[in-house]
């Protein structure tokens, strides 16, 4: 077999952000999955991909809209995606690499064989000259170091921008999967709505991440923050600005928190008794950008008992284990799907 060449890239295409990894030379994109388009009567062109066009997100013009391909982790606008995916291969590699790639792609662990096909044709069209797409929880577990080759159950959980996925691993491989349609995107929406029914104000996706990261916490607790936080007053229709405090946005994403929960107490009722017991004993892993919401592990802990430990760079774990299985042909064969 062929060794993997220095070209060879890990992809971790999200629905909130894209990441690169080239082969020995670390993550080289992290940017928003994120396309704006310019219409002109039937035709459309892309203006903007990235940080760029996430900064047009609300603020577009009727004829250019910023829009996310890839959605709850699987690719809902094929051209867009490849658009996405050839710039990311060109800032990774330049525009014309002297050989073409073999691309790792994390993909959904329940990806339906349309979909498996729609983000294999996206590389290839992107300039792949081979695809391997590796579950989610697999790279996540690999990139936060867990020992995944030893017969014990290694769990993870990774809080996205669109999906929870959830694996528990033993020797190699997946045992039990799990998928929730619950990420960042849906705290933020969970913020919209809270602010919307308690102060009349409609605020935007971007305004309400922001107050998430601002203030956001999973618990009440001590040193609760305040922002101040501007939208339209549905009454008057004139900009209005409220506070939003640290308490008000952990009652707002009560709800997604519990949704969140419940596909972890389902992953741990699948589970052979042996790895959950191992689980329970040293506890479960837990990354992706969403993991950063401050007390998420004190939540999740007290909720189901176990032990939560953060992974050392959540946002980027999965991009890391899938970078890793690029030094690591065996295994890559061995867990890719
Ligand atoms: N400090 C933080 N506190 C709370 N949320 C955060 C923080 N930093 C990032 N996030 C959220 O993390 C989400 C993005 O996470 P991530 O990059 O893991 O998603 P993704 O991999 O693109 O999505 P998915 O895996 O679901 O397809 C966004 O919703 C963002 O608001
Ligand atoms: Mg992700």
């Amino acid at each position: 077999m062929i060794p993997l060449g220095t070209s060879d890239l890990a992809i971790d295409l999200g629905t909130s952000n894209t990441l690169v990894v080239v082969r020995g030379r670390g993550i080289v994109v992290d940017e928003p999955s994120v396309v704006a388009v310019e219409r002109m009567g039937g035709a459309q062109r892309v203006v903007a991909i990235g940080h760029d066009a996430k900064q047009m997100v609300g603020r577009t013009p009727e004829n250019i809209e910023a829009i996310h391909p890839i959605q709850d982790g699987v690719i809902v606008d094929f051209d867009l995606a490849e658009a996405l995916l050839k710039s990311c291969i060109e800032r990774a590699l330049g525009a014309r690499p002297f050989v073409k790639p073999r691309i790792v792609v994390c993909v959904p662990n329940r990806l339906q064989d349309v979909e498996r096909r729609a983000i294999q044709e996206a590389a290839r069209a992107a300039g792949a000259r081979e695809v391997y797409l590796v579950g989610k929880p697999i790279a996540a577990a690999i990139g936060s170091q867990l020992p995944i080759e030893r017969p014990l159950g290694n769990m993870v959980i990774d809080v996205g921008g669109g999906t929870t996925e959830v694996g528990i691993i033993s020797l190699g491989g997946s045992v039990v999967t799990r998928c929730a349609q619950i990420g960042g995107k849906h705290f933020d929406n969970a913020i919209t709505s809270w602010i919307r029914d308690r102060h009349n104000v409609l605020v935007g996706s971007r305004t309400s991440e922001d107050t998430k990261l601002k203030v956001g916490c999973a618990v009440s607790a001590e040193g609760s923050k305040t922002a101040r936080v501007t939208g339209r007053d549905l009454s008057s229709g004139i900009p209005r600005e409220i506070e939003v405090t640290s308490d008000d946005v952990s009652e707002a994403l009560r709800e997604c928190l519990e949704q969140i929960v419940e596909c972890l107490r389902a992953t741990l009722k699948e589970s052979p008794p042996e790895l959950a017991a191992d689980i329970i004993d040293q506890g479960l892993v837990m990354c992706g950008g969403s993991a950063l919401l401050p007390g998420l592990d004190r939540y999740l802990r007290d909720r189901t008992g176990l032990p939560i430990v953060l992974s050392e760079d959540p946002r980027r774990s999965a991009a890391l284990g899938a970078g890793k299985l690029l030094e690591d042909q065996t295994t890559l064969s061995r867990v890719a799907l």
